[in-house]
């Protein structure tokens, strides 16, 4: 009964959306279950030429035999799932928690022009922090309030459980990144609660002890939106001389750069008891590996930033993204 959790490493966008798309094709697990936060998220995924910006559908979609679903610790904006649902024709497959929570327009409005959230912290706007404030209220509207969600209703914990006693394999996809954690990160600079492999089980109601693999997902180079600390950042010039420009998903703000950080990457591993390293965005530092499929094409420079990683964080380097492509990966699962 495989259960896997793939998490973010450093201040989110390391490329979730891209590592949960190939795993999708290659594993072709039951289930995909979405955890993490709400719709603040932007997974990117690219597949037969096509590119989908996703903020509450799994990103495993691309595969039409995947059951989703969206876990009870996720909040839905009903507007931004329905237009989804659309975009990626799953409505016949999609599962909504009865007690996921909802984000209502007044969120948005606080969210979007609070001078503390959007101003200091540098919120993305889509209503969650205050969503999660009125969660903890016990004011929140759940999903099982809100008609139009009613032929999406399940309990995604009895549906992940049956799955896994039937020997099936289920993945969650979490959001966000554990130096956003309420708890675990660069607070105040975070989000608006924990967001490690742990909060992922309980997102989605499933114990730790169900837990067989939890991959963690680093970026060649660390990003981030928002404010608050980024050792080593780089100045815009610097980060475009380099070729590691970015733009959020969500809120397309430029994404600040600064080198690959050896201590944030033991730290991701020790937060969230990582037992593999997912590497992406490999072929934006070394570009002769673009698209490789295979160790054997990489050269030794490039393959001594891998050994470097699994030295420092005493993990291995299972899948390296060679490009945006969902396919563009070199998988050595085989190998650990
Ligand atoms: P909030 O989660 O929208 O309240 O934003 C709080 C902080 O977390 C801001 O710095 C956001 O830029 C950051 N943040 C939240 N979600 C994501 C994400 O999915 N990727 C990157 N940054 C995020
Ligand atoms: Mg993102």
């Amino acid at each position: 009964m495989p259960f896997s959790i793939v998490c973010g490493g450093f201040w989110g966008d390391e490329g979730k959306g891209k590592i949960l798309s190939y795993l999708a094709i290659s594993d072709d697990p039951a289930m995909i279950a979405r955890a993490g936060v709400g719709p603040n998220a932007g997974h990117t995924i690219e597949f037969e030429g096509k590119e989908y910006k996703l903020r509450l559908v799994p990103s495993g979609f691309i595969n039409p035999k995947i059951r989703l679903v969206i876990g009870a610790g996720v909040l839905i904006n009903p507007q931004v799932l329905f237009k989804e649902l659309e975009v990626t024709k799953t409505k016949d497959r999609l599962g909504v928690d009865f007690q996921s929570g909802i984000i209502e327009p007044n969120h948005i409005e606080i969210d979007s022009t609070d001078t503390h959230l959007k101003g200091k912290i540098g919120s993305t706007g889509s209503g969650c922090g205050p969503a999660n404030m009125d969660r903890v209220l016990r004011k929140l509207k759940l999903a099982r309030d809100i008609p139009e969600l009613k032929p999406y209703l399940t309990d995604v914990s009895v549906e992940i459980d049956d799955a896994l006693n039937e020997g099936k394999q289920v993945i969650a996809e979490g959001s966000q990144a554990i130096l956003l954690s309420l708890f675990h990160g660069s607070y105040p600079y975070v989000t608006s609660k924990d967001v490690s492999a742990a909060a992922i089980c309980s997102d989605l109601g499933v114990g730790p002890t169900k837990v067989t693999d939890v991959i963690v997902v680093l970026k060649s180079f660390v990003t981030r939106v928002g404010t608050g600390e980024l050792p080593g950042e780089l100045s815009v010039d610097e980060t475009e001389k380099r070729g590691w420009t970015e733009y959020g998903a969500v809120t397309g703000r430029l994404r600040r750069a600064a080198p690959f950080n050896y201590d944030l990457a033991r730290k991701a591993v020790r937060l969230n008891g990582a037992t593999q390293i997912a590497l992406t965005k490999f072929d934006i530092l070394y570009p002769d590996t673009a698209k490789a499929n295979n160790i054997d094409q990489i050269k030794k420079e490039a393959k001594d930033f891998i050994d470097r990683i699994e030295d420092e964080t005493k993990v291995k380097v299972s899948l390296i993204g060679t490009g945006p492509s969902a396919e563009d990966i070199i998988d050595l699962r085989e190998n650990i």
